[in-house]
């Protein structure tokens, strides 16, 4: 609830789980207006964890923890630490009743570990903390949009929207509470700005609006949750490469396509195989021959191709890419339409918007035509890259929970025990 005003202080530790790698942080929140300091570690996620039980992901995210504040502070006795606030973007669809809980409603971005959805993730992670009495409140559970959204804000007011486009795409957005039916109950000033996290990668899970290619159809069925995520399998991170892959192979096996003959593509035929990095090199490819792109399909995938080939691969590429871009700039303008945002700055972050080539001007075309700009008319809402979401703005959320404790305003706060 509410936005940070610049004078939040104090340290914080903050864990980000919701993509490719774990991250744990700790932020110190300085008297000088808007500053902090960030120590940070990046843990890998195996992946086996990612499709295994629930035990052990708690085990695992509870040692990196421990791992990364035995490096930081050097103390024989964890247990004679204070304990620290600790901000979790869990960047998954989660039921909050309360800023320090959510209920797992369904996992997304292939992760599959049974025994969690439906359940509260907060007690489970507290019992892994509890297990290795590490020094460690959870003061609050966000969303890594929700983060995105408040460590923006908390250097540029005219932020209005958080977004996400990596491994899964999403954005967020301040709702008043009074336009929020499900909320009444807690009688909160409807003027009160509290952040909604759209969850729009599952837009259109019933296939009513978008037109959808047979290659689509296909990265979704065979993944763990079918009929899920709809608008998510079209545009994120995860999934370009697959696509982008699934095209290839089909071309491929239709003989009269002519592509890749005679030659092996039992890699290429391997689910998965290439990521987006891969389709971010080849719309890189500097050379008029396409070399780079030659290069890449040798070395990765032990495939020779020609000349049209390489045409039809940077094509692709270039058809996959901008189709994600202009569909990610959809989401951006519904939440504008919705609460008649006529002009904004948008946060944005993920390796998509950080790393993939013309991604942001193809989003900013789309904008524009979306949303009826003038001709020679400035972009009226850009979308920028965005502060560190899942660490300052996880923090920052943490310290705007821990104030309205000591303030007496309790409404959605699970725990307090601590704090006053
Ligand atoms: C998926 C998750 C969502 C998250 C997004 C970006 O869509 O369901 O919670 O914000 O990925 O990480």
């Amino acid at each position: 609830m509410g936005y940070p005003d610049g004078n939040e202080t104090g340290t914080y530790l903050s864990l980000d789980m919701g993509g490719t790698n774990l991250r744990v942080c700790e932020i110190v929140l300085l008297e000088e207006k808007g500053e902090f300091d960030i120590i940070q570690s990046k843990y890998r996620m195996p992946e086996e964890l990612k499709t295994g039980e629930s035990e052990e992901l708690w085990e695992y995210i509870a040692d990196c923890i421990q791992q990364f504040i035995e490096y930081h502070h050097e103390v024989e006795n964890l247990e004679q630490l204070d304990k620290i606030p600790l901000g979790f973007t869990f960047s998954f669809p989660a039921t909050q009743t309360y800023i320090d809980n959510g209920i797992l409603q369904r996992w997304t971005k292939g992760f599959d570990i049974s025994g969690v959805e439906g359940k509260d993730v907060a007690p489970l992670f507290e019992a892994a903390i509890a297990k290795r009495k590490l020094p460690i409140r959870l003061s609050a559970l966000i969303n890594d949009t929700t983060g995105t959204l408040i460590a923006s804000a908390y250097t540029d007011d005219t932020m209005k929207i958080g977004c996400i486009f990596g491994t899964g795409c999403n954005a967020a957005y301040m709702e008043n509470c009074g336009s929020i039916p499900k909320i009444a109950d807690y009688n909160l000033p409807p003027e009160m700005p509290i952040a909604i996290n759209c969850e729009y990668g599952a837009f259109d899970n019933e296939h009513v609006v978008l037109p959808r290619t047979s290659y689509d159809v296909i990265v979704d069925e065979d993944s763990p949750r079918p009929g899920q995520q709809a608008f998510e399998k079209m545009i994120a991170g995860l999934y370009l490469g697959e696509l982008f892959r699934l095209v290839l192979v089909d071309l491929h096996d239709n003989k009269s396509c002519n592509v890749f003959q005679g030659q092996d593509i039992s890699k290429l035929r391997k689910a998965y195989t290439l990521d987006s990095s891969f389709l971010s090199l080849i719309e890189e490819d500097p050379f008029e021959n396409l070399s780079d792109t030659s290069n890449l399909f040798k070395n990765e995938l032990g495939i020779i191709t020609n000349k049209p080939e390489l045409e039809l691969c940077r094509r692709l590429a270039e058809l996959i890419g901008t189709r994600a871009a202009r569909l990610s700039a959809c989401g951006v303008a519904a939440i504008c339409k919705k609460k008649d945002i006529k002009s904004c700055h948008v946060g944005a972050d993920g390796s998509v918007f950080n790393k993939y080539p013309h991604f942001k001007a193809r989003g900013a075309v789309a904008l524009r035509e979306i949303l009826d700009w003038k001709q020679g008319e400035k972009d009226l809402v850009s979308i920028l890259a965005a502060e560190d979401g899942s660490g300052v703005g996880a923090a920052l959320i943490a310290a705007l929970t821990i104030k309205r404790v000591k303030e007496g305003n309790l409404a959605g706060i699970r725990n307090t025990e601590g704090i006053i």
